[in-house]
């Protein structure tokens, strides 16, 4: 018997250590410890032992009972740490192989181009302002010199904001359709001299095509001062256009109608691309149209309670999108906002702060 016990000891040890799953250690047991289990007969054929014998056999069946029951758990254990490093190391190959981080996060080219645009102004003392993007028609058109029914409204072609239900009449609440929307606020918030400009975006409803967007930005000044004249206009416009794309650049005003600027402006920077020579860019005349200006209406400044006699103001606004166009040589406006990665990666534009 003793004899017996040893050699299920040693078989099954050997078994233990070849076992290569979980599953074969599971049979293992079964055979030792199940319900026909050698560890469970063994028990019954004590009964055929002698006093004597069972002295000593009875506490070897233990201490084997004991070791076998330890081996395969330990071996269990084994088996399981294994199999977890083994599954760590094979997704580190699958990671390795597979590039899982994503790519550095970067600012839009709009708004790397409006803060460097904004960063132009703050050097000569412009502070910056934000506008309601849902705005009243008072503020985006009466405000401004427009009144309703004024054909100059037909300049602008406004989403309305279905607001009866909000219990606003009809026709009151739109999306601005300029960032002019908030040059009455900043006239009325701060008291002259006044160097304040406004970013953000602005909607029309437009036929989208190549040069129209639905949703577009705008860069907007409001200076205000003793004595400003169209020369400070002239200076302030080329100053801009020098900083943005160089020494080289050069403005000029041409007449234009804007209600809300008398006399009102469009300016015209010399043609980036021929420098002046005229090309097909330019139309073949040198310059190309980046803004609208003007002095700021009279009627405007009284609006505002400001006192049009003894200040003066000049009101200019650009459009980003049409700026970097111009940079850059992109043909469609639409590209800006569609969400495509690859233009938007390719445009990468310097980031200077
Ligand atoms: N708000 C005008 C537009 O969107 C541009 C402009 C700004 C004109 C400031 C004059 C002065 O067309």
């Amino acid at each position: 018997m003793e004899e017996k016990i040893n050699q299920i000891s040693i078989v099954y040890k050997q078994k233990i250590d070849q076992a290569k799953n979980l599953s074969d250690l599971d049979l293992i047991y079964i055979d030792l410890f199940g319900k026909n289990g050698e560890m469970t007969l063994l028990p019954r054929q004590f009964s055929k032992l002698i006093k004597e014998e069972l002295k000593i056999i009875s506490p070897l069946f233990n201490k084997i009972k004991n070791y076998l029951s330890e081996q395969i758990e330990l071996k269990r254990a084994q088996i399981k740490e294994d199999s977890y490093s083994k599954l760590s190391t094979e997704t580190l190959s699958i990671n390795e192989k597979i590039n899982f981080t994503l790519p550095k996060a970067k600012l839009h080219p709009l708004t790397v181009f409006e803060r460097q645009t904004a960063d132009i102004f703050k050097k000569i003392g412009f502070s910056q302002f934000e506008a309601p993007y849902i705005d009243t028609d008072y503020y985006n058109f009466e405000a401004l010199n427009i009144p309703e029914e004024h054909p100059a409204r037909d300049l602008w072609d406004t989403l309305y904001i279905d607001s009866e239900k909000y219990g606003i009449q009809p026709g009151k609440l739109l999306l601005r359709t300029h960032t002019s929307n908030s040059q009455l606020r900043i006239l009325k918030r701060y008291n002259p001299p006044i160097r304040i400009m406004n970013i953000g975006t602005s909607f029309r409803y437009e036929n989208l095509d190549a040069r129209h967007e639905h949703t577009f930005d705008q860069f907007e000044l409001v200076f205000v001062d003793k004595n400003l004249s169209l020369a400070d206009l002239q200076y302030l416009s080329e100053y801009y256009l020098k900083e943005a794309f160089g020494q080289q650049m050069k403005a000029r005003l041409r007449p234009k109608y804007y209600p809300f600027v008398e006399p009102g402006a469009g300016i015209d920077a010399l043609c980036i691309f021929c420098k002046g020579q005229g090309c097909k860019i330019c139309g073949n005349t040198g310059w190309i149209e980046l803004a609208g200006a003007g002095m700021i209406h009279p009627k405007v400044l009284e609006n505002a309670g400001i006192n049009p006699k003894e200040y003066s103001g000049i009101a200019w606004g650009i459009g980003p999108e049409r700026m970097l166009m111009l940079k850059y040589g992109i043909n469609d406006l639409r590209l800006f906002r569609n969400g495509d990665l690859d233009f938007l990666e390719k445009l990468e534009i310097e980031e200077k702060r």
